[in-house]
């Protein structure tokens, strides 16, 4: 089975625009498996994994690195009549060309490296359940040609030459960072291959499109620590403010361990900011992103300063201040009502 070329989604490099998400309860796992979000971006993955788990389909996840490709294809292999049997992942990028073939197709006894005893590849040993080939665009040309071989007769030598040839009962999941169509364009991955690794392809959206997902994440990463070992540690109101504002360019991973440095350097209370060296260019015109506040100052000012500048942070767009600020947009007018209201009463 293949696809149109015309019917494979554009890949999401920048992200769909199912950004900003609702704001979502904290930690509502709304997924399957150990892959976690509320926000419409990842109910549509999870949608597609729903659909696509059960069946025999080759996947081709796409997504930049750090987004969940993995936990994706293990969530599929979860869904499938495969579970219980062995889940594979393998990364062809970081294998030296000289060795990919013997990793993925094993080799025989006295095969090319003289090898004393006869290695099994990946093939062989995820038999009966499923292979996730990451980086898949990184394989060289000669080993694409043999692996598209494979997958369409699900046989293979164990070597090129080999008399003895095995059956595979796997299935193929790859996985890439890179836009395949432009891989297939610069001649990195070759164009049948796509089509027959990509007859469902899903694209894993970048955190900073997944709204609320952030704090969901990360209160998750926190209760996971805590749990651990037996704290009560939490995030300080900053630290959330920087959740939400750091792009996150490592995506969830960039989080996972942020959240993590943050927990083992932290007594009781996590600051994140001084751990996220790049912060992403800033704005234009923006300003900086901390207040300070006298001990004592009165919550009335407190409250009005902190609105007053993350206003003038998102350039007076009153939808982002709110979703930073964690208040709705109408709670917002009535605030900023209520300051000019009283500016007014004492002018
Ligand atoms: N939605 C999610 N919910 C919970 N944990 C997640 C989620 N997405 C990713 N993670 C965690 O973030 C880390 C990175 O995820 P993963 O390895 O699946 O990313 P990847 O897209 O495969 O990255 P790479 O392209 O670098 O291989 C892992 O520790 C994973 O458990
Ligand atoms: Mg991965």
């Amino acid at each position: 089975m293949s696809v149109a070329i015309s019917s494979f989604p554009e890949p999401s490099f920048p992200p769909p625009a199912a950004a900003f998400a609702p704001a979502a309860p904290v930690f509502q796992p709304a997924a399957p498996g150990p892959l976690l979000g509320a926000s419409p971006a990842m109910q549509e993955v999870f949608r597609l994994i729903e659909r696509v788990g059960p069946t025999e389909a080759s996947v081709l996840l796409t997504g930049e690195s750090g987004s969940g490709k993995e936990l994706a294809a293990q969530s599929i292999h979860d869904r499938s009549q495969r579970r219980g049997r062995p889940f594979i992942a393998v990364n062809c990028g970081a294998i030296p060309a000289g060795l990919i073939e013997a990793e993925l197709f094993g080799s025989e006894k006295g095969g090319s490296a003289g090898a004393v005893r006869g290695h099994t590849g990946v093939f062989e040993r995820a038999n009966g359940g499923t292979l996730l080939l990451n980086e898949v665009t990184e394989m060289p040309a000669d080993m694409q040609t043999r692996l598209l071989r494979v997958l369409e007769s699900r046989k293979f030598y164990r070597r090129v030459g080999a008399d003895i040839e095995h059956s595979t009962d796997v299935r193929v999941i790859a996985a890439t960072n890179r836009c395949p169509l432009q891989a297939v364009s610069s001649g990195r991955l070759r164009e049948d291959l796509l089509y027959r690794l990509a007859v469902f392809p899903i694209a894993l959206p970048p955190l900073r499109s997944r709204g609320r997902d952030v704090e969901l994440l990360a209160e998750h990463f926190l209760v996971q620590l805590n749990a651990q070992s037996g704290t009560q540690k939490r995030f300080t109101p900053l630290a959330r403010m920087t959740l939400r504002q750091h792009t996150w360019p490592g995506n969830v991973r960039e989080l996972k361990n942020c959240v993590e440095r943050a927990f083992i350097l932290a007594d009781q209370a996590l600051e994140l900011a001084p751990l996220i060296q790049d912060t992403g260019p800033p704005t234009e015109g923006a300003q900086p992103d901390r207040l300070e506040i006298r001990i004592g100052a009165r919550i009335y000012d407190m409250e009005r300063s902190l609105i007053e500048a993350t206003l003038d942070h998102f350039q007076g767009n009153k939808r982002r201040a709110a979703d930073a600020l964690g208040c709705s947009l109408k709670t917002l007018y009535n605030k900023l009502n209520g300051y000019s209201q009283r500016e007014c009463a004492s002018s």
